[in-house]
């Protein structure tokens, strides 16, 4: 199977949110945050195709704090096509694009219950910095941070 990452538009709205849906219950983004999300100029959102079709996406966004560091708002891999290297790949090339702008430092929440994520992010080198109490309604989060 081929995997090709490319920029995520507006285009590819409905087959993302349709994702989005298939990922996350409550949590899940409606299409008009991805809409807005997609369009917003401090955001980096890239799709991976396998063949031709969308099996996943990523959004993230830069923001500015003392420094600039990218922010991961969204990560998405559709259920059949989990398990192939897909996420890895898609955070491998969002942290390039991050390090090409100059940026980093690359930080995000997970819910804490999400084992299957966080092991993704710590293989990949990310740290649980803080818990975040009741980040997500009655659940808590975890914010994680890693050096680019
Ligand atoms: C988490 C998620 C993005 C992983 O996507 P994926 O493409 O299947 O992940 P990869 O194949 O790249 O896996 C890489 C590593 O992540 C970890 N991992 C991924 N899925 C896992 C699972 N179900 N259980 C335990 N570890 C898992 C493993 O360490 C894996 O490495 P390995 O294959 O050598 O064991 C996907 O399960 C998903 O979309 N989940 C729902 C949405 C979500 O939770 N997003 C993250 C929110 S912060």
């Amino acid at each position: 199977m081929e995997v090709k990452i490319e920029t995520a538009t507006t285009k590819l709205l409905d087959t993302l949110y349709k994702i989005e849906m298939q990922c996350f219950d409550e949590e899940a983004f409606s299409k008009r945050q991805i809409a807005y999300l997609l369009t917003d100029y401090n955001t980096i959102a890239l799709a991976a195709k396998a063949n031709t079709e969308v099996a996943g996406f990523i959004i993230a966004q830069i923001e500015s704090g003392e420094t600039e560091y990218g922010h991961i708002i969204t990560l998405n891999v559709a259920p059949s096509y989990r398990h192939k290297g897909i996420a890895i790949k898609m955070l491998q090339e969002l942290e390039g694009s991050f390090k090409q702008r100059g940026i980093s430092e690359c930080r995000l929440e997970v819910r804490e219950d999400n084992h299957a994520a966080i092991k993704l992010y710590h293989k990949l080198g990310y740290q649980t910095m803080l818990k975040l109490e009741r980040y997500y309604g009655k659940k808590h989060g975890l914010y994680l941070k890693k050096t680019l």
